[in-house]
């Protein structure tokens, strides 16, 4: 009922983590690998190079609303993550798919990382994070067009030149985009003739709004410490603008969309795929939740499908119906 296919990989279901979110370190990722949760993809915070503590703290806080985050990437390195991917799929029985997410702080260091993914033979793909708002001094690379050009045009070099090796082994590899929520009609018609120029496969919308600012009014005081309270903004508030995203690059690009931004029940997952989502991520939900809100929502999810005679999301993906 719940199969899909993003790019070439087919998945036992359609949810799965937002990157960042319980799978920094060895147990987290276990955890996501285990066959007894209903998550279909192992997907890894996003590394770096370098391993990094992080900005300071208090740096998430979350209402029933929303949550803010300036986590600043904390992650053990892409090393760690890279080394480790044939264990942690062992743990899932080969079952779930591994996808390294990649965040390098400079184009350098992403080549490097995304050389290494393509030629490991455990990690099935890479989630390209163009969105991080939290590391200071480092704008988001999604918000500008020259550089997204650039780098989206020499990853693409990276992974055909690894893929034709692994063809012989049998296996495929993902090329995936975490793009940033773009508001403007311009810009989203900028970011599709980038993608639509590019051999990318797969397009998560949404990452975080960036730069919001949250304030516990009791104690009068920024919700966190970083960046004098500034963070990415997740959770039910964000919902609109991811269904927007969602629903723009599914209409005016090729690629699998991945739907991320307010989904904490069914109806929400609903929603996204109603908009043209192949598999929707959990962020803001799962870090309350825990691994237990992935059946959840696909229990919930079934029970609107068999409402509806839906039999399996196919039969709804993209049917969004507009005004004439
Ligand atoms: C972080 C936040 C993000 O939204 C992201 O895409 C990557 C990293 C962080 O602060 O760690």
């Amino acid at each position: 009922m719940f199969k899909t296919k993003i790019g070439n990989l087919d998945l036992e279901t359609c949810i799965y983590n937002a990157s960042g979110v319980y799978c920094v370190e060895f147990g987290e990722l276990l955890k996501l690998a285990d066959p007894g949760f209903s998550n279909s993809v192992i997907l890894t915070k996003s590394c770096t190079l370098e391993p990094r503590i992080g900005n300071n703290l208090p740096r998430y806080y979350d209402t029933k609303l929303l949550s803010i985050n300036s986590s600043g990437l904390p992650n053990l390195g892409y090393q760690f993550y890279c080394d480790n991917a044939h264990i942690i799929k062992e743990h899932s029985e080969f079952k779930k798919p591994y996808i390294l997410s990649i965040s390098g702080l400079t184009l350098e260091d992403n080549y490097k990382i995304i050389t290494e993914a393509v030629n490991n033979n455990f990690i099935d793909g890479i989630e390209l994070n163009l969105s991080c708002p939290n590391v200071i001094g480092k704008p988001q690379v999604g918000y500008d067009f020259t550089i997204m050009e650039e780098i989206i045009r020499k990853a693409s070099e990276i992974i055909e030149t690894g893929r034709d090796a692994r063809l012989e082994s049998g296996s495929g590899f993902l090329f995936g985009l975490k793009l940033p929520p773009y508001f403007d009609i311009s810009h989203f018609d900028m970011a599709c003739d980038i993608i639509n120029n590019s051999n990318v496969q797969s397009l998560t919308c949404i990452n975080s709004i960036g730069n919001g600012l949250v304030i516990d009014t009791e104690k009068e005081l920024v919700a966190i410490a970083p960046k004098n309270g500034y963070g990415g903004i997740g959770g039910t508030v964000i919902k609109p603008t991811a269904l927007a995203n969602v629903h723009y690059f599914y209409r005016n690009t090729k690629c699998s969309i991945i739907g991320c931004g307010g989904i904490s029940r069914g109806m929400d997952a609903f929603e996204h795929i109603l908009c043209g989502a192949s598999a929707v991520q959990i962020g803001t939900h799962f870090h309350k939740k825990r691994n237990v809100c992935f059946k959840e929502i696909l229990t919930e999810l079934g029970s609107i499908m068999k409402s509806k005679n839906y039999k399996t999301i196919d039969d709804f993906r993209g049917k969004l119906v507009h005004y004439k």
